[in-house]
Protein backbone atom coordinates (compact mmCIF):
# COMPACT_ATOMS: atom_id res chain seq x y z
CA UNK A 1 0.00 0.00 0.00
CA UNK A 2 1.11 3.41 -0.58
CA UNK A 3 0.35 7.12 -0.33
CA UNK A 4 -1.99 6.85 -4.23
CA UNK A 5 -3.86 3.94 -2.52
CA UNK A 6 -6.04 6.43 -0.46
CA UNK A 7 -6.43 8.97 -3.67
CA UNK A 8 -5.54 12.21 -3.10
CA UNK A 9 -6.07 12.27 1.06
CA UNK A 10 -2.71 12.15 1.53
CA UNK A 11 -0.13 15.08 1.59
CA UNK A 12 2.89 12.75 1.40
CA UNK A 13 4.55 10.19 3.03
CA UNK A 14 6.60 11.24 6.02
CA UNK A 15 8.34 7.95 7.40
CA UNK A 16 7.87 5.00 5.32
CA UNK A 17 7.07 1.37 6.26
CA UNK A 18 10.83 0.71 5.73
CA UNK A 19 11.69 3.24 7.92
CA UNK A 20 9.37 2.45 10.91
CA UNK A 21 10.38 -1.55 10.63
CA UNK A 22 14.52 -0.29 10.89
CA UNK A 23 13.55 1.98 13.53
CA UNK A 24 11.57 -0.65 15.54
CA UNK A 25 14.43 -3.58 14.98
CA UNK A 26 16.58 -1.02 16.87
CA UNK A 27 13.98 0.28 19.51
CA UNK A 28 13.49 -3.83 20.24
CA UNK A 29 17.50 -4.45 20.87
CA UNK A 30 17.40 -1.60 23.22
CA UNK A 31 14.70 -2.63 25.31
CA UNK A 32 15.95 -6.52 25.01
CA UNK A 33 18.95 -5.54 26.87
CA UNK A 34 17.70 -2.87 29.22
CA UNK A 35 15.08 -5.53 30.51
CA UNK A 36 17.10 -9.05 30.26
CA UNK A 37 15.67 -11.08 33.28
CA UNK A 38 13.41 -8.41 34.56
CA UNK A 39 9.40 -8.92 34.90
CA UNK A 40 8.52 -6.91 31.71
CA UNK A 41 4.85 -5.50 31.09
CA UNK A 42 3.92 -3.80 28.07
CA UNK A 43 0.97 -1.83 28.36
CA UNK A 44 -0.94 0.08 25.47
CA UNK A 45 -3.03 3.40 25.33
CA UNK A 46 -5.76 2.48 22.93
CA UNK A 47 -6.05 2.62 20.02
CA UNK A 48 -3.53 4.44 18.36
CA UNK A 49 -0.82 2.12 19.73
CA UNK A 50 -2.34 -1.33 18.42
CA UNK A 51 0.25 -1.19 15.70
CA UNK A 52 3.31 0.11 17.72
CA UNK A 53 2.40 -2.72 20.32
CA UNK A 54 2.15 -5.36 17.83
CA UNK A 55 5.19 -4.74 16.03
CA UNK A 56 7.82 -4.20 19.41
CA UNK A 57 6.17 -6.69 21.09
CA UNK A 58 7.03 -9.32 18.08
CA UNK A 59 10.60 -8.02 18.21
CA UNK A 60 10.93 -8.39 21.51
CA UNK A 61 12.83 -12.18 23.20
CA UNK A 62 12.17 -11.22 26.58
CA UNK A 63 9.20 -13.06 28.15
CA UNK A 64 6.39 -10.40 28.49
CA UNK A 65 2.86 -9.68 29.31
CA UNK A 66 0.57 -7.09 27.15
CA UNK A 67 -2.21 -5.09 28.98
CA UNK A 68 -4.49 -2.66 27.12
CA UNK A 69 -5.80 0.87 28.77
CA UNK A 70 -8.48 3.34 27.34
CA UNK A 71 -8.14 6.87 28.27
CA UNK A 72 -10.28 10.08 26.90
CA UNK A 73 -8.83 13.26 28.02
CA UNK A 74 -11.20 16.26 27.99
CA UNK A 75 -10.80 19.08 26.54
CA UNK A 76 -11.88 21.91 23.91
CA UNK A 77 -11.98 20.11 20.40
CA UNK A 78 -8.58 18.50 19.14
CA UNK A 79 -6.74 20.00 22.03
CA UNK A 80 -5.81 17.37 25.22
CA UNK A 81 -6.47 18.91 28.32
CA UNK A 82 -4.49 16.63 30.57
CA UNK A 83 -7.87 16.07 32.10
CA UNK A 84 -8.25 12.24 31.75
CA UNK A 85 -10.94 9.50 32.53
CA UNK A 86 -10.55 5.85 32.13
CA UNK A 87 -13.08 4.13 29.74
CA UNK A 88 -11.23 0.71 29.93
CA UNK A 89 -8.30 -0.02 33.29
CA UNK A 90 -5.61 -2.51 33.14
CA UNK A 91 -6.67 -6.29 34.16
CA UNK A 92 -3.09 -6.94 35.65
CA UNK A 93 -2.05 -5.94 39.45
CA UNK A 94 1.54 -3.70 38.98
CA UNK A 95 3.23 -4.69 42.03
CA UNK A 96 6.36 -5.37 41.12
CA UNK A 97 6.35 -5.07 37.79
CA UNK A 98 8.34 -3.09 35.39
CA UNK A 99 5.97 -1.30 32.77
CA UNK A 100 6.58 0.49 29.36
CA UNK A 101 3.70 2.17 28.09
CA UNK A 102 4.06 1.48 24.64
CA UNK A 103 2.78 4.93 22.57
CA UNK A 104 1.75 5.92 18.98
CA UNK A 105 2.54 9.50 19.37
CA UNK A 106 3.37 11.95 22.30
CA UNK A 107 2.09 15.58 21.19
CA UNK A 108 1.44 17.96 24.45
CA UNK A 109 2.49 15.35 26.42
CA UNK A 110 -0.41 16.01 29.00
CA UNK A 111 -1.87 12.82 28.38
CA UNK A 112 1.00 10.83 28.96
CA UNK A 113 1.82 12.81 31.84
CA UNK A 114 -1.26 11.61 33.48
CA UNK A 115 -0.63 8.26 32.92
CA UNK A 116 2.88 7.84 34.32
CA UNK A 117 1.44 9.11 37.33
CA UNK A 118 -1.16 6.93 37.54
CA UNK A 119 0.48 3.69 36.97
CA UNK A 120 3.83 4.95 39.04
CA UNK A 121 0.87 5.12 42.14
CA UNK A 122 0.29 1.25 42.11
CA UNK A 123 3.41 0.19 43.43
CA UNK A 124 5.56 -1.01 40.29
CA UNK A 125 9.25 -1.55 39.97
CA UNK A 126 9.63 0.86 37.27
CA UNK A 127 7.19 2.38 34.55
CA UNK A 128 8.86 3.67 31.19
CA UNK A 129 7.95 5.37 28.01
CA UNK A 130 8.61 3.93 24.25
CA UNK A 131 6.44 6.21 21.82
CA UNK A 132 7.14 5.34 18.11
CA UNK A 133 6.93 9.43 17.55
CA UNK A 134 6.96 12.38 19.44
CA UNK A 135 6.54 16.62 18.28
CA UNK A 136 9.02 17.90 20.34
CA UNK A 137 8.06 21.58 19.20
CA UNK A 138 4.41 20.76 20.65
CA UNK A 139 5.55 19.61 24.14
CA UNK A 140 3.54 21.80 27.10
CA UNK A 141 4.86 18.99 29.81
CA UNK A 142 8.27 17.56 29.79
CA UNK A 143 7.56 13.91 29.73
CA UNK A 144 10.69 11.46 30.43
CA UNK A 145 10.52 8.84 27.40
CA UNK A 146 12.95 6.46 27.51
CA UNK A 147 12.65 5.70 23.91
CA UNK A 148 12.21 7.26 20.61
CA UNK A 149 11.61 5.94 16.93
CA UNK A 150 10.69 9.66 15.71
CA UNK A 151 11.12 13.26 16.45
CA UNK A 152 8.64 14.68 14.17
CA UNK A 153 7.45 18.61 13.34
CA UNK A 154 4.18 19.57 14.47
CA UNK A 155 2.28 18.98 11.95
CA UNK A 156 -0.89 16.45 12.13
CA UNK A 157 -0.08 12.87 10.78
CA UNK A 158 -2.12 9.99 10.46
CA UNK A 159 -1.36 6.24 9.88
CA UNK A 160 0.90 3.47 12.17
CA UNK A 161 -2.42 3.82 14.29
CA UNK A 162 -2.82 7.53 13.99
CA UNK A 163 -5.89 8.32 12.87
CA UNK A 164 -8.08 11.55 11.71
CA UNK A 165 -12.33 10.98 12.43
CA UNK A 166 -10.76 7.37 13.12
CA UNK A 167 -9.67 6.77 9.51
CA UNK A 168 -6.58 6.13 8.37
CA UNK A 169 -4.85 3.70 11.47
CA UNK A 170 -4.11 0.77 9.12
CA UNK A 171 -1.90 2.62 6.35
CA UNK A 172 1.65 0.98 7.08
CA UNK A 173 3.45 4.43 6.86
CA UNK A 174 3.13 7.66 8.91
CA UNK A 175 1.80 10.50 6.30
CA UNK A 176 0.63 14.23 6.32
CA UNK A 177 -3.11 14.69 5.24
CA UNK A 178 -4.18 17.24 2.68
CA UNK A 179 -5.41 20.11 3.46
CA UNK A 180 -9.01 19.77 1.83
CA UNK A 181 -9.79 16.81 4.15
CA UNK A 182 -9.54 19.08 7.14
CA UNK A 183 -11.82 21.82 5.43
CA UNK A 184 -14.83 19.57 4.96
P1 LIG B 1 -1.23 14.66 24.07
O1 LIG B 1 0.22 14.23 24.04
O2 LIG B 1 -1.85 14.60 25.43
O3 LIG B 1 -1.41 16.00 23.42
O4 LIG B 1 -2.13 13.68 23.21
C1 LIG B 1 -1.62 12.67 22.44
C2 LIG B 1 -2.76 11.99 21.72
O5 LIG B 1 -3.35 12.89 20.77
C3 LIG B 1 -2.21 10.82 20.92
O6 LIG B 1 -2.25 9.63 21.65
C4 LIG B 1 -3.12 10.82 19.70
O7 LIG B 1 -4.28 10.06 19.93
C5 LIG B 1 -3.51 12.26 19.50
N1 LIG B 1 -2.65 12.93 18.51
C6 LIG B 1 -1.67 13.84 18.74
N2 LIG B 1 -1.09 14.25 17.61
C7 LIG B 1 -1.67 13.54 16.60
C8 LIG B 1 -1.49 13.51 15.16
O8 LIG B 1 -0.64 14.19 14.56
N3 LIG B 1 -2.31 12.67 14.49
C9 LIG B 1 -3.26 11.89 15.08
N4 LIG B 1 -3.46 11.89 16.43
C10 LIG B 1 -2.69 12.72 17.18
MG1 LIG C 1 -6.83 10.05 18.14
Amino acid sequence: MDASDMGDDLEKVLLSEEQLHTRLDEMAAQIDADYAGKDLLLVGVLKGAVMVMADLARRLHTPLAMDWMAVSSYGSGTKSSGVVRILKDLDTDLTGKHVLIAEDIIDSGLTLSWLLSNLRSRGPESVEIATMLRKPEAAKVEVPVRYVGFDIPTEFVVGYGLDYAEKYRNLPFVATLAPHVYSV
